[in-house]
């Protein structure tokens, strides 16, 4: 599509929808017809009265200040002979409407705008092809006003209205391309649980599970009654309905009733809730059954599963499938509800594994990962947020920007995506370089300015410390090496000369250990870590320890085996407890788990007490929570700020899961699991464990059952592959395609 004929409305007050109309009259039968659009603004395309398609907020979120989608619609079936009406109703969206901390709009656009044109093929071949322009009808909607933080308003008593004519508007300087991601579209359909009464005598409406999406609500009530509801993701420990951590988003619908029979449901915008409140409802009774709660998320296939015989456990690996579908809506986000639903780097980072596996996210990480290679700055800093939202006060940190090494990794291992990985990897040697060049010390990353050990249990004094108790410094260093160390993987795979970065990674090694390893462990480098001063920072963290097994930065067994023990001694102190945050979570298990230690780590997975992945579990939850403790032993909350109940991150847990509780691997040489290590270790408290995999190849399944003494394990190898699998005390085996049962010992 060329990007040309461009309208929009003047006099349009902030958060207002608008409509662009256009009469066509179609005289003689029609071949095909097709429409092809996008705007800045999100909008959605009716033909005579009818949405064409059922895909949501097009043209989705992408770094407009560099590219915008564009959609092509076939409108052939839509059309009828004689007059005709083609119009688009367009809100704010990301591009004009509030987004990010602190309630700011027009973060890419001062107003919405749209451009489109339509082909009309008739059956004698002759066509007809208009396009936007200030011909076009301006259109007051029955949407009033929507925003994706604060809600949308309908006034369904009132008819459209033809307001006045678009205005010719200047050519916005981005790049039209066409769809990259997966539509965005309604899934799941829930039933409310209960109407519940709250202490404060309020109207309160629980669906059970806390989600992303909207409440759908079918009434027939008086012309201009009025139906308002407010969204909030858990009520208090008082039971009243609690939206304080939504911030500033006010999340509340608003519809004025037509007086027949309503279908109450926005069309541009989502919010994240498990409970509503009924503000304003012009009925005595609540009729339960005239609500549905829909689910809204990016179109991706369900490619994992996961159950055992803790039922706890399940209600986990439920609670990381609905984070992920909470926080897929076109952009992996940090969390679907408060003021930021943001593409936070970091988080991806630590889900990005766990994502590849639970869902196909081929199109939407490839697409956010384009976006990101835009928005790298040219000396290789990335921010934390891709599409940038607002850079005031945004870090480059570690173990966020590094998300261009690991991301385009797991793609590659999960989905053998070697073309995402080329056109990754000059953005990874830009990232490599940065660090290289930040600080006065080439081959560490000293200073900057951190998100440190996000969240971790270790430091935090008060909401205002987050950054953990790991010094910024090791953290960022010991990145450094993995991010180097994963870039000379990428570039053997694509047969780059990796020469240099080899060099680079033994420079940064060695370095790394003169300033950070004191006889065989983690320690503190005094110069450095700008954060340090406000809170403890420790060198011998759970973090710390982590990091270095898992990025080899040990040196001889005699030290792996010392920094175990270790990390052994700091759980046990602790009272066997983790006290990990973003950072060392999506590491604690495996560290543990590679280095001989798996019965612990299912400890650590197992545990209810806080901090723990079974504790927000124990205090029903149904999605993951932003913090261990987000409410807290007492019933209270973590704080009214900054506290989500539905970020994925710590639903990295589920990689663990699928490469040790099941024990499927997938092997660099021959990615997408076309080889692939099949090594289950079971533990008799889950009593068995079965899941799968649908791979490229097809689907890899395995179960494992404690039965009369013995362990039962059965698996199937599909067709196009072959895998090496470890049964517990038995010696390793190659195995091509079948399926397979085999009685263990109980180990
Ligand atoms: C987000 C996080 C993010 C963090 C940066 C938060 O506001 O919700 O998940 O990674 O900021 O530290």
């Amino acid at each position: 599509m060329e990007n040309k004929n461009w309208i929009y409305a003047e006099n349009l007050a902030d958060s207002g929808c608008v409509g662009f109309c256009k009469a066509i009259e179609i005289a003689k039968p029609v071949k095909s017809a097709e429409v092809t659009a996008t705007a800045l603004g999100i909008y959605n395309l009716y033909i005579n009265g009818k949405k064409v398609g059922d895909a949501l907020f097009k043209p989705g979120w992408t770094s407009y200040n560099y590219r915008l989608q564009y959609q092509r619609y076939d409108i052939t079936n839509y059309l009828k002979s004689g007059e005709n009406e083609i119009c688009f109703l367009c809100a704010p969206g990301w591009a004009v409407g509030y987004l990010g901390k602190g309630n700011i709009n027009h973060t890419y656009a001062e107003h919405i705008s749209l451009t489109a044109d339509v082909k009309i093929t008739y059956n004698d071949d002759s066509a007809l092809e208009l396009v936007t322009n200030p011909t076009w009808d301006t259109v007051s909607d029955q949407v009033v006003s929507s925003e994706f933080y604060h809600g949308e308003t309908q006034d369904l008593s009132v008819a459209p209205m033809i307001v006045g004519k678009a205005k010719a508007d200047a050519v916005p300087d981005t790049r039209l391309i066409p769809d990259e991601g997966a539509d965005v579209t309604e899934h799941e359909r829930l039933k409310p649980l209960k109407l519940i009464i709250t202490p404060k005598g309020e109207r309160v409406i629980d669906f059970g599970q806390n989600l992303a999406g909207y409440v759908e609500i079918r009434v027939k009530g008086n012309r201009k009654d009025r139906v308002t509801i407010s969204h909030a993701e858990v009520l208090d420990r008082d039971g009243n309905f609690y939206t304080k951590n939504l911030e500033l988003a006010r999340c509340t619908n608003t519809y004025i009733l037509s007086g027949n029979d309503d279908l109450l449901k926005p069309k541009f915008t989502f919010q994240g809730y498990r409970y509503i409140r009924l503000d304003e409802y012009p009925f005595e009774e609540v009729d339960l059954s005239r609500f549905t709660s829909v689910a809204v998320y990016s179109d991706m296939e369900r490619t994992g599963s996961f159950s055992c015989g803790n039922e706890k456990v399940n209600r986990l690996y439920s609670n990381s499938i609905w984070g992920q579908r909470s926080n897929f809506i076109d952009v992996p986000t940090d969390c679907p509800q408060r003021d930021e639903r943001c593409g936070w780097t970091g988080d991806v980072l630590a889900f990005a594994k766990t994502a590849a596996i639970h869902y196909d996210v081929s199109a939407v990480l490839r697409k956010w990962l384009h976006d990101l290679i835009l928005e790298q700055k040219s000396d290789g800093a990335i921010y934390g947020v891709v599409p940038s939202v607002n850079e005031r006060g945004m870090r480059v940190s570690t173990a966020w920007g590094d998300v261009i090494t690991v991301a385009p990794w797991e793609m590659y291992l999960a989905y053998g995506d070697a073309e995402l990985l080329e056109e990754c990897y000059p953005a990874m040697l830009k990232w490599i370089s940065y660090i290289r060049h930040s600080g006065d010390e080439e081959y560490l990353w000293l200073g900057g300015n951190h998100y440190g050990d996000w969240l971790a249990y270790d430091a935090i004094l008060s909401p205002e410390h987050r950054e953990g108790a790991t010094q910024t410094d090791l953290i960022a260093s010991a990145y450094f090496a993995h991010s180097v160390e994963l870039a000379v993987r990428a570039g053997r795979v694509l047969k780059k000369d990796t020469k240099d970065l080899e060099l680079l990674h033994q420079n940064i090694r060695k370095k790394f250990r003169e300033y950070f390893i004191k006889d065989g462990l983690p320690t503190i480098y005094p110069k450095y870590d700008a954060l340090s001063v406000n809170r403890p920072v420790k060198g011998l963290t759970q973090t710390s320890i982590s990091l270095v097994l898992r990025f080899h930065l040990y040196e001889g067994e005699i030290e792996r085996e010392k920094l175990t023990d270790k990390l052994l001694e700091l759980i046990r102190e602790n009272d066997g407890k983790m006290n990990t945050g973003f950072v060392g979570t999506p590491h604690i298990l495996h560290a543990l788990s590679e280095n001989g230690r798996v019965r612990t780590a299912y400890d650590l997975f197992l545990s209810e007490k806080n901090p723990s992945w079974l504790f927000s579990v124990d205090r029903g939850a149904t999605t993951i929570w932003e913090h261990w403790d987000s409410i807290k032993e007492d019933g209270s909350f973590w704080n009214d700020c900054k506290n989500s109940f539905n970020h994925y991150s710590y639903g990295c847990v589920f990689d663990w899961v699928y490469t040790w509780v099941l024990g499927i691997r997938p092997m660099e040489d021959a990615p997408a699991y076309q080889r692939f290590t099949l090594a289950p270790h079971p533990d008799e408290r889950l009593g068995h464990a079965e899941g799968s995999i649908k791979t490229r190849y097809g689907t890899i399944s395995v179960s494992w059952r404690y039965e009369n003494g013995r362990i039962n394990y059965s698996f199937t190898i599909p067709e196009g592959s072959s895998a090496e699998v470890v049964i517990p005390g038995d010696e390793k085996r190659m195995y091509s395609p079948g399926s397979y049962t085999i009685a263990g010992k109980c180990l």
